[in-house]
């Protein structure tokens, strides 16, 4: 594997220490932490960085026309990660970037742009223990609870592998047309919250850029933020 390991005992966030980190770097990088005093999740929420989980920021040269494609790529090895731990466990891609098991969220991810031409993926996984503050907007779970034993150190190492195999395949559609068939709620009624109010519609597909495509009242929309509601 061509990627170069920094291990912390404790930092604010992972993806702020890869964020000084690509200044640096050349090649793939990956910052991983045992807990972050500030860990951050998407749309401005924290996340809650319990002892014994993973919390973990890839670095890596991408185009971020690209960073879509990216998500799709980053998602489904985590999921693939999970069934290659227990291939009959129950997992599914939420979008844009969950994976929930059993139906409820395992791990998140959360995109940054780096510095030069890096696109930093900061990625946490409930290995052993479950969030369980009063803000979570969804039930939580972790591998432990579901029965899969694995530790921060595995799990890892078996996501890299598995990412840089799909990486190296560099086929967007394929990766595309697995996260469809992995994901949660696809052909039923969802509700996305975003900012500015809800928008309901029938969730049918996402296109090679991850957007969110919704067959809503008012036609066909593409979605690119937002948090989903499945029903
Ligand atoms: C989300 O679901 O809202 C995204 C959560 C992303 C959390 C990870 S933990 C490692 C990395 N460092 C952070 O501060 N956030 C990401």
């Amino acid at each position: 594997m061509d990627w170069q390991i920094f291990h912390y005992n404790k930092v604010t966030s992972t993806n702020d220490v890869a964020l000084t980190q690509s200044r640096i770097s050349d090649g793939k990088f990956v910052i991983v932490a045992d807990t972050q005093t500030a860990g951050r999740g998407r749309r401005g929420r924290a996340w809650q960085s319990l002892e014994g989980n993973l919390f973990f920021s890839a670095g890596l040269p991408y185009p971020i026309q690209q960073c879509g494609a990216l998500v799709m790529l980053c998602s489904l090895s985590l999921l693939q990660t999970i069934k290659s731990l227990c291939p009959t466990a129950d997992v599914q891609l939420k979008w844009p970037n969950d994976v929930l098991l059993n139906g409820a969220k395992v791990s998140g991810m959360l995109l940054e742009k780096g510095e030069k031409n890096y696109m930093i993926v900061g990625i946490g996984v409930n290995i052993s223990q479950c969030p369980n503050n009063m803000q979570l907007l969804y039930p939580t779970t972790s591998l432990t609870a579901a029965g899969i034993q694995t530790d921060c150190h595995t799990f890892l190492d078996l996501f890299l592998q598995i990412f840089d195999k799909n990486l190296a395949a560099n086929d967007t559609s394929a990766i595309r047309q697995q996260w469809l068939e992995n994901a949660k709620g696809l052909n039923k009624p969802v509700t996305v919250h975003q900012e500015r109010g809800n928008i309901k519609g029938i969730f049918i597909s996402i296109d090679e850029n991850a957007n969110l495509v919704l067959n809503t009242e008012n036609g066909l929309q593409k979605i690119m933020v937002g948090d989903v509601f499945y029903g």
